[in-house]
């Protein structure tokens, strides 16, 4: 498998790509151009010439002082070996000749003496060199008409252009060369900003999470993306952090119920006891274990809500049954705590996961059931709000001191340790089932009355 290429390198060829393509233009633009001049010279130079010819051969008294005076007439090509001249009598006999080509000139119209030669009357025709121009005019020798035809061979022009041709091609070349390094070199140097980044990355573990890039100072397009690194990193350390609270919490509270258990243990190991001791020992026992173990359940319960590993499972439920069988499962607790507990609902239904519903519930319960003295009331009511459903819990007694009712929904948090009978998980777990469904818990605390209400939202 071939590994994709850098984006220096990318960018480098690009730019080399785009060089090349307008350094083609631009050279085959010159090209054109020289070429364009050098021939509308040359054409000027052959009107130019032959007009000289037919004005020397104008002032010659007749046909034969043109042979004689042949040398004059060639003098005119001096240094131009290029050029070929014939002049021919009117009856097509030549008078004078430079040079015989092997190819035939074509023949071509004849311009008349008196007019003047123009670069329209020029006219291509081929020499075995390949491209050449020619221009054919009458002239007049004393009383004898002659033709005057002045050719010209164009390789040496065309080796001209090949050479210049050649000195462009290598131009071209070097100049995509320095543009390809020029732009590596220029992308490798912006590039830099990137590479801190990617530093920055390698540099960060859970242990070092607090450092960020700095953003300010960066380039605009590597801002939003040092930006958006920031804040990933932002949450995984409000993560790790959680996570590692969490875990020292949980380490902090099953210590606990595990050092009671085995200094309990170890004291019965000390010496021989009757059966009912070490009964009664067993016993409490067993209440630690399940202690222990609801722990367990409600954190492995708060973490598949953290990891969203939770699926809600909503169905249509009858209110008022489900609070019903709540009340009917708490009562005896409530009988046995000198509590008088009520259910009011209103006859409504709504689209709740049931297992989560009882957790929830079941958690506010045991909570209300644990913070109302003897001669109290614990009240467990559904009514239509505005914005949905609303079950509520409330009971009687002192109530919860302000400065705990921002943190009671936090693990791990008890605000009167004496009381509770958790490891201060219920209410954290309550949120997280009101979060799952959308909707939200509050609590209101007065003296002599706390209720908690859990709004479902209409969906
Ligand atoms: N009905 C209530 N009346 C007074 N205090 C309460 C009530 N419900 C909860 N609390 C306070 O909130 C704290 C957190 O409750 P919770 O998360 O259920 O933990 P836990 O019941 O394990 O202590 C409790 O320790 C208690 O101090
Ligand atoms: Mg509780």
């Amino acid at each position: 498998m071939s590994r994709p290429l850098s984006l220096t390198l990318r960018v480098a060829l690009l730019l080399a790509a785009v060089s090349v393509a307008s350094f083609v233009a631009v050279g085959a633009y010159l090209y054109h151009a020289l070429q364009r001049q050098m021939s509308s010279r040359d054409d000027v130079e052959l009107i130019v010439k032959a007009d000289q010819v037919r004005h020397l051969i104008a002032g010659m008294p007749s046909a034969d002082a043109v042979r004689q005076e042949a040398h004059a007439l060639k003098d005119t090509l001096y240094g131009h070996n290029d050029f070929m001249l014939r002049v021919n009598a009117a009856d097509g006999k030549p008078l004078l000749q430079t040079s015989v080509t092997s190819r035939p000139l074509p023949q071509v119209d004849s311009v008349p003496a008196q007019r003047a030669l123009t670069l329209d009357d020029i006219h291509d025709w081929q020499p075995a060199s390949g491209i050449g121009r020619m221009v054919r005019a009458a002239g007049q020798a004393g009383a004898d008409p002659v033709q005057v035809t002045l050719a010209r061979e164009r390789s040496d022009r065309l080796r001209v252009l090949r050479v210049y041709a050649g000195d462009l091609l290598l131009a071209l070349g070097c100049g995509a060369l320095l543009a390809t390094l020029l732009g590596y070199a220029i992308v490798h140097r912006s590039m830099r900003q990137l590479r801190s980044v990617v530093a920055k990355a390698n540099d960060i573990s859970t242990s070092r999470m607090n450092s960020r890039l700095s953003v300010q100072d960066a380039p605009v397009e590597l801002r939003e993306l040092g930006s958006a690194f920031n804040a990933m990193l932002n949450r995984l350390e409000d993560g790790v952090q959680r996570l590692s609270g969490f875990a020292a919490d949980l380490a902090h509270d099953m210590r606990t119920p595990l050092n009671t258990l085995m200094m309990e243990t170890q004291v019965a190991l000390s010496r021989a006891r009757p059966v009912e001791e070490y009964q009664s020992l067993l016993a409490s026992n067993l209440e630690e274990y399940e202690r222990l173990s609801r722990m367990i359940d409600n954190t492995l319960f708060l973490a598949r809500v953290d990891n969203a590993q939770l699926a809600l499972q909503r169905e249509p439920l009858d209110l008022p049954a489900e609070l019903q069988r709540i009340h009917d499962y708490f009562e005896f607790l409530a009988d046995d705590a000198g509590v008088r507990l009520s259910v009011q609902a209103e006859p409504l239904r709504a689209s709740i996961d049931p297992v989560l519903l009882q957790r929830a519930v079941s958690n506010l319960m045991a909570n209300a059931l644990a913070h109302t003295p003897a001669g109290g009331t614990v009240a467990l009511s559904a009514r239509q709000v505005e914005e949905g459903v609303e079950i509520a819990v409330a009971n009687s007694g002192p109530g919860i001191e302000r400065a705990h009712l921002p943190h009671i929904f936090d693990r791990y948090y008890r605000a009167d340790q004496a009381r509770s009978a958790g490891a201060g998980l219920g209410l954290s777990i309550v949120r997280a089932i009101m979060e799952l469904h959308g909707g939200n818990i509050s609590v209101a605390s007065h003296a002599g009355l706390t209720t908690f209400s859990l709004l479902f939202k209409k969906i």
